[in-house]
C-alpha cells in the first residue's frame, strides 16, 4: 500500500489569527513570542486529538459512579524542540504535553547554500517502543532541518505513527521533499506557503523566526558589534 504525508492545517480562528500576527513585520519580539506559544499549544492540541492514549475507569463523583477517560501515564511522550526557535512553539504546547520528557535537538542553516547542520543531538541514547515522539520545529522551508531531526529519530527506531510533527509554517517544496523521504509522517501546521525565495526563504513566510523570536537584529546589537 502506498503512503503519502499527512498534512493537517486545522481550520480553526485562533490558529489563524496567531499566525497573521507572526507574519506582520511590525509584530515585537514578545507579541512574536506570544504568537508563537499560541501557535504551539493550538496546533498540539489539534495533534494529539486522535494520538494521545487513554484508558477507561470508574470514577465517583459526589453523587454516583460513572464512567470516564484518563490519559494513560503509561505511555511516555517525547518532545523535541528543534533550537533555536522551536523552543517558543514548545513553550506553548507544554500546557498541553505536561508529563513529556523533553530533548533538544540543535540545527542551523548555512545562510548562502541553505545547508542545515547539527549542532546538538540530546536525544535519548534509547527510545521505548511505545514513546511517541513530536517535533517542534516553527518553519518548514526545504525540509532539510527537519530531515535531519527525523533520520536521527529513524536510527533509534522511530518513526511513522509514534511522530508527529508541529511547525507555524510549511513550504510546500520542503513538504514535498519531506514527503519523499518520510511518506508516513504527519505534520500539523498553521499554513502552507506556495514557494522559497533564492535565499531558500519562505514566501511570504514570516521571516526568520528565531531572530525575531530572540531579537537577534534589534538595533541595539548591530552585526559588526556581534563579530
Ligand atoms: C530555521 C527554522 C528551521 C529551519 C527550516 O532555523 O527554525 O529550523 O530554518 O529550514 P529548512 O527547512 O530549509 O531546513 P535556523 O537555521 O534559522 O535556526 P534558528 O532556529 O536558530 O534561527
Amino acid at each position: 500500500m502506498s503512503m503519502s504525508l499527512r498534512v493537517v492545517v486545522p481550520p480553526h480562528p485562533l490558529i489563524a489569527h496567531w499566525l497573521t500576527l507572526l507574519r506582520d513585520q511590525d509584530t515585537p519580539s514578545p507579541l512574536f513570542a506570544t504568537a508563537m506559544a499560541e501557535l504551539g499549544r493550538w496546533l498540539t492540541y489539534e495533534a494529539v486529538r486522535d494520538w494521545l492514549p487513554q484508558r477507561s475507569l470508574q470514577v465517583q463523583t459526589p453523587l454516583a459512579v460513572t464512567d470516564g477517560m484518563v490519559v494513560d501515564p503509561s505511555v511516555p511522550v517525547l518532545a523535541v524542540p528543534v533550537l533555536r526557535a522551536g523552543l517558543g512553539l514548545w513553550s506553548g504546547a507544554q500546557a498541553v504535553l505536561p508529563s513529556a520528557r523533553v530533548a533538544h535537538m540543535g540545527l542551523v542553516r548555512d545562510e548562502r547554500t541553505g545547508e542545515a547542520s547539527c549542532y546538538l543531538d540530546a536525544l535519548p541514547q534509547r527510545i521505548g517502543e511505545r514513546v511517541g515522539v513530536m517535533v517542534f520545529d516553527p518553519m518548514l522551508a526545504t525540509g532539510g532541518s527537519l530531515i535531519q531531526v527525523l533520520e536521527r529519530l529513524e536510527a533509534r527506531g522511530v518513526s511513522g505513527q509514534r511522530l508527529r510533527v508541529i511547525t507555524a509554517l510549511a513550504a510546500s517544496p520542503g513538504l514535498a521533499t519531506l514527503g519523499k523521504r518520510f511518506p508516513d509522517l504527519s505534520v500539523y501546521t498553521a499554513c502552507i506557503d506556495p514557494e522559497l525565495d533564492e535565499a531558500f526563504r519562505i514566501v511570504p513566510g514570516l521571516g526568520d523566526a528565531g531572530d525575531r523570536l530572540n531579537g537577534s537584529q534589534s538595533p541595539a546589537f548591530p552585526a559588526e558589534a556581534q563579530a
